[in-house]
């Protein structure tokens, strides 16, 4: 650069904040102060305040965080919950009603509701498509505000716009820390910090690895070699506990919370005290608001009389993101950037957050430590079915009569799981398909129904089980309809940060939309996404599409 395009650049400032503008974004930072790992946090507290994101309070956001405004605006364009509004452009709607358009809530005619709610609710009233709630079992899904509308007609969610009460509310029945306690809660943690040697630690993980606990999170990798992993690299470590639940079709984990957080807390804190971990991060779905507030509520009666000395436990709040649940962008969003996957090695186990030695768990995965050190391993293994050992938390949704989380035997086929957990399929229904792993985990026709539903054994069948999130399908339903919703999900929360995936997702649902399929094309298009994709979002959006093809030939 010459010397007067130096002093041209340097004169030329861009936008700045004005000292009103710095005032008013003081206030949504902690005690005046900012961190640059809380700026997603911060863009929260504006958007929940203003209902949008000024331009300009960004702008200023940028000067206190000392961060270059490019990276304070691509941040909260990135994140689907964030509207970023810029000069001369007017706020959205004060209210927004979110209706799921993923697989479950399809299956259920998500899409004529959301045509009536367009044409019925006024100028005053936002209607978004978004991909799935976590609430499948009681689909179509309505959120308003924050504010879910389960088995949503027009009448309910015009309703509920109307009342004027558009948050959501902590869930009931909930087991709380008094409770929990006075069941011999926190005994295993006590019992742990009074005795914290290196053989009790060994002894638990000894007992996991008996009980073959593995990552319920979705890839399953088992929890005591984990442990043992991130224990031996040198600390400073840190935990992210990732609640992000975006599957189609997943939602155990908040089933679980909605009843018994400290059963999850009480895993988490021994998980913390066996591997020597300094700081724990929850992140939890922005969809999930209810939970937020009971997680918030809980944590503080557990700080409040700890059973023992407790590690700072931060409860982080995603921002609409399915690509934030894949572990290495969870880190990037908690860091306070863009939710991208990270390029491994480094694994996250050596250098994650922070570029600290990070253990990350599903919730779940944790949620079952204090039952099994209760129990036992042998417990745990006493239960499965065909050949597997242990418990899933199957998450069933689509045409059953008893949709839901249903706690079962490890290794149960899709038909056990319908006849004896589900009670059937749903009247005027015939089995014809199902999702074995939500809309990652591919299509399996009835014919393979007999399959035991565990990890590694639909691998052989272009499939997964993932979190274990089961859509089942009927004779009334088409496949290649369901492939392409999986596909146009994936093109929307692709991060964009590789071009097979991002063009890939978006060309293949171009070309799925079409009467009919150019299946060699498609299969090309299926070899790049798998073969030369960063993260299980690319390489796992081929699925669903070449099941189609593969399973169901009569449908093209
Ligand atoms: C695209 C993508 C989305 C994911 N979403 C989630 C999620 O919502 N929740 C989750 O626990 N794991 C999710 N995972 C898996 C995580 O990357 C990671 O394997 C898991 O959190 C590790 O915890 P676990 O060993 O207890 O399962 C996702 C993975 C990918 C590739
Ligand atoms: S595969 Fe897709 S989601 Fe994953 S890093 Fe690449 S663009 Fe992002």
């Amino acid at each position: 650069m010459t010397a007067k395009a130096r002093r041209k650049a340097a004169s030329h400032k861009g936008r700045q904040a004005t000292a009103a503008d710095l005032k008013q974004v003081r206030q949504y930072l902690d005690q005046g102060k900012g961190r640059r790992d809380r700026l997603i946090e911060y863009l929260h507290r504006i958007q929940d305040d203003l209902g949008h994101l000024p331009a300009q309070l960004l702008v200023g956001l940028a000067e206190e965080l000392r961060l270059s405004q490019t990276e304070v605006f691509e941040i909260a364009s990135f994140y689907h919950h964030f509207d970023v509004t810029r000069e001369g452009e007017s706020a959205p709607p004060a209210l927004t009603v979110r209706v799921c358009e993923s697989v479950s809530c399809s299956l259920a005619n998500a899409e004529a509701l959301i045509e009536q709610l367009q044409q019925t609710l006024g100028d005053g009233v936002r209607v978004q498509r978004v991909p799935c709630v976590g609430r499948c079992e009681r689909a179509p899904v309505a959120v308003v505000g924050t504010r879910p509308v389960e088995i949503a007609g027009l009448e309910d969610v015009a309703a509920a716009v109307e009342s004027g009460s558009h948050a959501d509310v902590i869930p009931t029945g909930v087991l709380d820390f008094a409770a929990y306690c006075s069941g011999g809660g926190y005994s295993r943690l006590r019992e742990l910090s009074e005795q914290d040697d290196q053989a009790a630690r060994e002894r638990i993980i000894g007992s996991l690895e008996h009980a073959g606990l593995r990552g319920l999170g979705g890839a399953g990798f088992p929890a005591g070699r984990k442990w043992r992993i991130v224990r031996d690299y040198e600390g400073p470590r840190l935990m992210a506990v990732n609640i992000d639940e975006g599957e189609p079709g997943t939602l155990k984990d908040r089933y679980y919370l909605e009843r018994d957080p400290h059963r999850f807390f009480e895993g988490m804190l021994i998980a913390a005290r066996v591997v020597g971990i300094d700081a724990i991060y929850i992140y939890l779905r922005d969809e999930y608001a209810g939970v937020r507030a009971l997680l918030e509520r809980e944590l503080d009666a557990l700080e409040g009389d700890p059973p023992c000395p407790l590690p700072p436990i931060e409860l982080r709040r995603g921002a609409g993101a399915y690509i934030c649940g894949e572990e290495s962008a969870m880190i990037e969003s908690i860091e306070g950037k863009r939710g991208m996957p990270r390029l491994r090695p480094p694994y996250i186990a050596e250098r994650g957050l922070f570029g600290r030695p990070t253990l990350e768990h599903n919730m779940e995965t944790l949620y079952w430590v204090p039952e099994i050190l209760e129990k036992g391993a042998d417990w745990f293994v006493s239960h499965g079915r065909n050949g597997r050992q242990g418990l899933r938390s199957y998450s069933v949704s689509g045409r059953v009569k008893r949709p839901g989380v249903h706690l079962a035997p490890a290794g149960i086929s899709v038909r056990e799981l319908i006849d004896e957990y589900c009670g059937g399929m749903s009247d005027g229904h015939a089995f014809k398909a199902y999702f074995p792993g939500g809309a990652s985990g591919g299509i399996l026709p009835a014919s393979l129904g007999d399959l035991p539903l565990d990890f590694e054994t639909l691998n052989d069948y272009g499939c997964f089980i993932g979190s274990a999130a089961i859509i089942v399908l009927s004779d009334q339903d088409s496949v290649r309809e369901q492939a392409l919703n999986a596909m146009r999900f994936f093109a929307h929360e692709s991060c964009g940060q590789c071009t097979p995936c991002r063009v890939g997702t978006v060309k293949a649902a171009e070309l799925m939309a079409r009467p009919d399929w150019d299946q060699p094309l498609l299969e090309e298009l299926c070899q790049v996404m798998e073969d030369a994709s960063i993260c299980g979002l690319g390489q796992a959006a081929p699925n669903p599409l070449r099941c189609a093809m593969k399973y169901f030939p009569e449908e093209f």
